[in-house]
């Protein structure tokens, strides 16, 4: 270990050899045809446990260590004890002078041993992922280096070898130059964390092999020394084709291929015999190219990439994803209708790429390069582009850039899945950059090339797709338009924050990508959430005394830290979803959204449900090409006329078992409202009741047979109780508010709307005084009529709203309706929500309501819920986010109920509302910073609300879409409460 090669950018490695194509020999043919890599003979998985042990420092590790702890290989040392995990986003978690890292840096050593029993074969050791750099050593001997954390390191080991037992060391530092091209936004994590093996090979074997196919051809490239080598390319198990490789090639024409894409991922495997080794290629008849409008063909069709953006995490494990994590995860997108993985911001483990290929899942594959923070380095912020103390600019890290991006492609080069390269992440922009697009164009014409940050240099630009990241909608939809000499595909390389409650927005973001050739779509961002699980509790960024750290901002995934979906997850697989359904002046449109794939492939079934019950429903076939729409005729009567509403659900299911999904597996619902007309129903008089009213200074009370009482508080102009003989159901008074806790997506918003550190410049909304100017009652011909005028002002500003509220009491009728006039000061910000909150005992936990559900929605985040009538419970609408926030919300509400075994209350409205119940204040969830903290508050609380804001997701991206922020200056909104 040498202090000045680990900080020096030009000593990349030591003995390491050659980047090849990723691939596992086997020593029969059988084997390498079901391509079990942990079946091949030749191939010695060395993880498990190890000697272990950890030193804070470099300089204090022994010449020889006697007392050694046990590891787990792969893990990563945060995640064993041995420190704490540290989060940090942009910022580099050590001071910004490169190539130095700080003296204090940990090193662990590792060390295992192993058996060798060969006298003619060679052995080379695979480690596929080591975080920052390691040193190698072999019964004692240095024989090797390497680092680039995310990128495969291989070594031979013969000659060090002897027959027997051998011990092998491996020393990883925390840090190394390399570390300043690997500022990604994460857990900083070091450590063996991906898989160690060995492989044990002729002394003459093949080398590398390239592979490239169009839709009938595959030509192979077999670098190995003199020797037969045959190519044998396998339908399944079946030898559809043999060759001799010729002067290292061999050419295939396959007339009649099953050609690869992610609905339909055909593959083929090449299986090249040489050398006593038998050598398995999985291979994809495809192409990838660019049409003249822009689009991106997959096999001479244009393709919407409907992506997410996947980082290696777990709550327990750190970095480290076996290969049932990795299944999982890709699995699960396939179920969401995700057809797209960008590996930010690394390449993955190479049996992810695998995985891919069989489950059907384009990836855009990516350099581990992220320099992000140096644009914090001096205190400003800003990207450079050619900028010599950049390391995309700096001579001395040339190497060190372009070798990233050549091990990735060499190692993933064969991949049918692997659509596009990525050199990176938010490094700015450089001549390394310029390079390492000419390399790879130059070394494989068939992918595309992107690398966000090229958007800062000038068109034309050698880049195949023009991308960027977080763009709001309305420049997207300009740039769907957009005129170039050449006409590039825009990639969306990361869209949607996912964090907390959300992304919402996602269906305006797919509308748009549809609409344009060139727009191709993009990536949410991302997949999982990071968090640190310890105790049955989630932990993020600052939890662990961090010098620098982001707070939670690694918990903005698309899937809990254990892949548990949330509203976010299923909207991605409602917008994704192959059907798309709309109600148009002609009739019912059906489109088929799928690139290659007849909807004739699913179950087709609807259903019709008036007032919330299903009046008639059935299956039937539908056969619609890709990219295909029909007027769809609904086999079924409908009435005149219903009370709440009318609609016709539409699913598709899986015919046929797949690798990702059992058969009937759900893939695609969707909801449209049909054109009955809504005539509510009115309530039924009781005759012979009449409401009477008894007031005091403080109290007004309305007594309507003995029963039920509503009393209203003359000072605060407020319903104060709904009496049941003697039991108030309201435990406060019934009140007007417009807070709500903050998701992380109104982070920038919530300090406009609310006090929180900056006392300036908030309408401090969630300090609320509700002002009652005047409240006074009369007696009508059928009633009673209460009414007031008030305003809604936070502390230290001007009422941000004036309103008048109408209480009416009819006669014969035990509910009270209730009405709201609202102005809104011109001046104030747009509101989180508007509405009346109920606040009723703490066992009012039975809900019953009509509207969308069954799961939380938002004006913009609500395509995979649907209109119906749905039980719950109070408890069950809790959503756990980890860093609490607004959730639970209810839109398109006509009725919704609360009860517990006495009593019930009912909200009802002619029009729509939207309705939240729970267990917790608002406050409560505003202020805790984690789910663990939260305390039950002792009540139901109830919104009834007229309207409540968007989720959008500028917790990153851009400000929430106009048309779904609550900004009216002028509304109204009424509904009945009866308390029985
Ligand atoms: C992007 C970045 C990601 C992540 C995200 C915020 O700018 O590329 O790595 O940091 O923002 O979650
Ligand atoms: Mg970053």
């Amino acid at each position: 270990m040498q202090s000045h090669e680990w900080q020096n950018p030009e000593f990349l490695e030591k003995g390491r050899e050659k980047a090849h194509a990723y691939f596992i020999p086997f020593v029969s043919e059988d084997g390498a045809l079901k391509g079990k890599r942990e079946k091949s003979e030749a191939f010695r998985l060395l993880n498990g446990v190890w000697d272990f042990r950890y030193f804070k420092a470099w300089y204090e590790v022994p010449e020889k260590i006697t007392r050694w702890d046990k590891v787990a290989v792969p893990s990563n040392w945060q995640m064993t004890g041995y420190e704490e995990p540290c989060y940090t986003n942009v910022n580099y978690p050590h001071p910004v002078d490169p190539p130095y890292v700080p003296d204090e840096n940990p090193c662990g050593v590792y060390r295992t041993f192993f058996d060798w029993k060969e006298t003619e074969k060679e052995a080379y050791l695979v480690l596929e992922g080591v975080n920052s750099c390691f040193y190698l050593y072999v019964n004692g001997q240095e024989i090797g280096y390497s680092q680039v954390s995310h990128a495969t390191s291989e070594f031979c080991l013969t000659p060090y070898l002897h027959l027997g037992s051998n011990e092998l060391v491996v020393k990883v530092l925390k840090w190394c130059d390399g570390s300043y091209l690997e500022d990604q936004d994460f857990f900083r994590m070091s450590g063996i964390f991906r898989d160690v093996y060995l492989l044990t090979r002729p002394q003459r074997h093949v080398e590398d092999v390239e592979i490239h196919t169009t839709l009938d051809h595959l030509s192979v490239k077999v670098t190995a020394p003199e020797g037969k080598v045959c190519a044998r390319l396998y339908d399944g198990s079946t030898c559809i084709a043999q060759k001799e490789i010729q002067e290292g090639t061999a050419e295939f024409t396959v007339p009649d291929a099953k050609t690869w894409n992610a609905e339909n991922p055909n593959l083929y495997t090449l299986v090249l015999e040489g050398f006593g080794e038998y050598i398995p290629v999985p291979t994809g008849f495809c192409t990838i190219e660019v049409s003249d409008k822009g689009e991106l063909l997959i096999n001479g069709i244009s393709v919407k990439l409907k992506g997410v953006n996947h980082h290696d995490t777990d709550p327990l494990k750190g970095h480290v994803m076996n290969y049932e994590d990795m299944k999982r995860d890709l699995v699960l997108m396939k179920q969401l209708n995700i057809n797209t993985v960008r590996t930010s911001h690394y390449p993955p483990a190479p049996e992810f790429i695998r995985l891919c290929e069989r489950l059907g899942i384009y990836v855009v594959d990516e350099a581990d390069i992220e320099i992000h923070g140096f644009v914090s380095k001096d205190t400003g912020w800003g990207y450079k582009a050619y900028d010599r103390t950049w390391p995309t600019d700096h001579p001395a890290w040339r190497k060190a850039m372009l070798e990233r991006g050549e091990r990735m492609l060499e190692r993933d080069k064969n991949s049918c899945s692997v659509i596009m390269w990525s050199l990176g992440n938010e490094s700015g922009y450089g001549c390394h950059f310029d390079e390492m697009c000419r390399w790879i164009k130059n070394r494989d014409a068939k992918r595309l090339v992107h690398y966000e940050r090229s958007n800062m240099i000038n068109t034309p630009s050698m880049y195949d797709v023009e991308s960027f990241m977080y763009m709001d909608v309305k420049n997207l939809e300009r740039a769907g338009t957009k005129k170039e000499a050449k006409v590039r595909p825009l990639f969306l390389c990361e869209y949607a924050h996912a964090m907390g409650n959300g992304p919402g927005d996602l269906y305006d973001y797919q509308e748009i990508f549809e609409r344009y050739p060139r727009l191709i779509g993009g990536c949410i961002w991302e997949w999982a959430d990071h968090a640190v699980y310890r105790d049955g509790k989630y932990y993020y960024g600052g939890d662990f005394g961090e010098l620098t750290h982001d707070h939670n901002f690694c918990v903005d995934g698309l899937v809990s830290p254990k892949r548990e979906r949330k509203a976010g997850s299923l909207e991605a697989k409602a917008v994704f979803q192959p059907l798309k359904a709309e109600m148009t002046g002609d009739g019912i449109r059906l489109t088929n959204r799928n690139a290659f794939v007849n909807l004739d492939a699913y179950d087709f079934s609807w259903s019709v449900e008036v007032d919330g019950s299903e009046t008639s429903c059935g299956r039937a076939e539908l056969s619609l090409e890709p990219g295909e729409s029909m007027l769809w005729e609904l086999p079924a009567e409908l009435p005149d006329s219903c009370c709440l509403g009318a609609y016709l659900t539409l699913r598709l299911a899986l015919k046929e078992e797949t690798s990702w999904a059992e058969a009937g597996y759900e893939i695609a619902m969707s909801q449209v409202k049909l054109p009955v007309e809504i005539r509510g129903k009115e309530r039924e008089k009781e005759h012979g009741k009449y409401w009477e009213i008894r007031e005091n200074d403080l109290q007004i009370e309305a007594l309507y047979d003995g029963e039920l009482r509503y009393t209203f508080h003359r000072i605060h102009g407020r319903l104060s109780g709904i009496w049941k003989k003697d039991q108030n159901l309201l435990l406060e008074e019934a009140h007007l508010d417009a807070w709500r806790a903050p998701t992380d997506n109104d982070r920038h918003i919530k300090t406009t709307w609310g006090l929180f550190e900056d006392n300036m410049s908030g309408w401090n909304l969630n300090r609320l005084f509700d002002k009652c100017y005047e409240f006074c009652w009369e007696k009508t011909e059928d009633g009673i009529v209460f009414t007031g005028k008030g305003s809604l002002s936070g502390v230290a500003r001007e009422p941000f709203l004036h309103y008048e509220v109408r209480f009416t009491l009819t006669n014969g009728d035990p509910s009270l309706a209730v009405w709201v006039d609202v102005k809104v000061n011109p001046d104030a910000v747009w509101l989180p929500r508007f509405g009346f909150e109920f606040t009723l005992a703490p066992d009012m936990e039975n809900l019953d309501y009509y509207g969308m559900g069954p799961g939380e929605n938002y004006v913009d985040l609500c395509h995979y819920t649907r209109v119906s009538r749905y039980q719950s419970t109070v408890t069950e609408e809790y959503v756990p986010y980890i860093k609490p926030q607004e959730h639970g919300n209810h839109t398109h509400v006509k009725e919704f109920r609360v009860a517990n075994e006495a009593n019930r209350l009912t909200f009802k409205t002619g029009g729509e509302m939207e309705c939240q119940a729970s267990h917790f204040s608002k406050e409560e969830l505003t202020e805790k910073k984690h789910n663990h903290e939260l305390e039950l508050a002792n009540a139901t609380h109830v919104r009834v609300d007229y309207k409540v804001s968007g989720i959008g997701s500028a917790s990153c991206g851009p400000e929430l879409i106009e048309k779904y922020r609550l900004d009216e200056k002028e509304f109204s909104y009424g509904f009945t409460v009866l308390g029985e």
